[in-house]
């Protein structure tokens, strides 16, 4: 239905109510900047026209026109010659040639053929996580970029372009340790898992976390608010769904799909390259998992030892170790009020860890020194600069309370490991707030 139909058929008599209308959304702006410090072209970047960037995608997936690919986002890489980096996903069958189409701010505009670097890493899927390289002559003052089929420039449009980012280096950063935290789907809703997790997290020096949003529960969406609120979340649109049928799992024979794990490398390698120049280091763990100093109060005493005895390393492996939701700590001290009502797993009751399996190695996630990544994977860095550690269980490890993996295991074959117990004195005023959330 027409516009001009629609205003023809309330006739006469319902334009007062238009007025109305009209005059209570005004209103409705004038509130909402009241409440929220926004500029109404803050809340609706589509309509203002006078910034440049928003003339691109607004968008955290872009297709590639004529073409089954993606690209998410680009970046200067000042460490191979300040080639053009797009972080894209590629649908391996039907590769063909690509170019990189890179303006400055004078509308002077470059064509380059692209280099495609599919990860290994693609489980079998069709899709996998790809770099596009852009190499040639003044790439480092470029400020977008767009990838094509075509080398003709006029057949460019401008939502095809992408802003770049990383245009500067910096040697001091705004955060001390980031946690990304890749794909968040369904209708997940361990909301008190991750309220502890993120003020114990806080506790340790953390002030920065990155999460991608496909969907979420609904007191989850409430408690993401609030963080991002309070300034420690940076929550990136993540609307995969959208452009693919995402696999739930990372295995394409088992799950099917088209691409691994709602595009978790994707996400992971985006989080890297977003924080190279923001945040010295990078942790990249799972939402229920807490990379956990033993030895050290805080991330910042342990980093600081492990960096001063490892000079040239850029990437240390944290082993991750299972605490199962289905043993319950006796004496119920952490059975608290402020958490009963509150959806999800209470991690403080969970302090029963399983032992380490013969011949089996723990999975490993781990914290990075993000300018020595090029490409990384889920349990390990397979295109880096510097060398990797492997941090010792007692020094470091991954506290992850999920469901069992060592499910016949008795309490008593389990071990005690009441780490998370440290953090109780101010965990539980911390968390107070979240009763009234959910
Ligand atoms: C580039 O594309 C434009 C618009 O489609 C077309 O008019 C022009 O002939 C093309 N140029 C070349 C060299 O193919
Ligand atoms: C990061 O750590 C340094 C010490 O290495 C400290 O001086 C600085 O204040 C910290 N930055 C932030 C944002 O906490
Ligand atoms: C997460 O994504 C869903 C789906 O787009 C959206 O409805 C929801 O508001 C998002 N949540 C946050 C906290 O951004």
């Amino acid at each position: 239905m027409s516009f001009s139909r629609l205003w023809i058929k309330m006739g006469k008599k319902t334009v007062p109510y238009f007025v109305l209308l009209l005059v209570s959304v005004f209103l409705g702006v004038i509130l909402i900047q009241i409440f929220t410090g926004h500029k109404f072209m803050d809340i609706l970047p589509a309509m203002h026209s006078s910034s440049e960037t928003n003339k691109y995608s607004l968008f955290s997936i872009t297709p590639i026109r004529h073409s089954k690919h993606l690209m998410v986002s680009t970046f200067i890489d000042h460490r191979i010659n300040k080639a053009i980096r797009v972080i894209s996903i590629i649908r391996r069958d039907s590769l063909q040639p690509l170019y990189c189409i890179y303006c400055n701010n004078d509308h002077n505009c470059q064509t380059a053929e692209a280099e495609v670097q599919i990860h290994v890493d693609h489980f079998g899927f069709p899709f996998g996580a790809s770099d596009v390289l852009c190499h040639g002559a003044h790439t480092q003052s470029a400020t977008r970029v767009a990838i094509s089929t075509s080398a003709n420039i006029s057949e460019i449009h401008n939502e095809d372009f992408l802003p770049i980012k990383n245009e500067k280096t910096h040697e001091s950063f705004m955060f001390n340790f980031t946690v990304c935290i890749s794909s968040l789907f369904d209708s997940y809703n361990n909301v008190l898992q991750f309220a502890q997790t993120v003020e114990i997290y806080k506790l340790l020096g953390v002030q920065h976390i990155v999460i991608y949003n496909t969907s979420c529960g609904p007191d989850l969406e409430k408690l993401l608010q609030h963080y991002k609120r309070e300034g420690i979340l940076e929550i990136v649109s993540w609307p995969i769904d959208h452009f693919l049928n995402p696999s739930k799992g990372w295995d394409f024979m088992y799950h099917g799909g088209e691409i691994q794990y709602y595009g978790q490398l994707v996400t992971l390698n985006e989080c890297i390259y977003r924080n190279m120049y923001q945040s010295k280091y990078v942790l990249l763990n799972d939402i229920d998992e807490i990379i956990m100093p033993y030895k050290h109060a805080n991330l910042q005493l342990l980093m600081e030892e492990l960096q001063q005895q490892h000079k040239d390393m850029g990437v240390f492996f944290i082993e991750s170790h299972f605490f199962p939701k289905t043993q319950f700590e006796e004496s119920g001290r952490f059975s608290r009020p402020e958490w009963r009502n509150i959806p999800g797993v209470n991690i403080m009751e969970h302090i029963y860890r399983e032992p380490d399996r013969k011949d089996l190695d723990n999975p490993r996630k781990m914290i990075i020194n993000p300018r020595t990544v090029v490409q990384t994977s889920v349990h390990y860095v397979p295109q880096k600069y510097g060398d990797v550690f492997f941090v010792a269980f007692d020094v470091c490890r991954i506290v992850h309370v999920r469901s069992p993996q060592q499910g016949t295991l008795t309490k008593d074959q389990l071990v005690v490991d009441k780490r998370v117990w440290d953090f109780a004195s101010e965990l539980i005023p911390n968390t107070r707030l979240y009763r009234h959330l959910v």
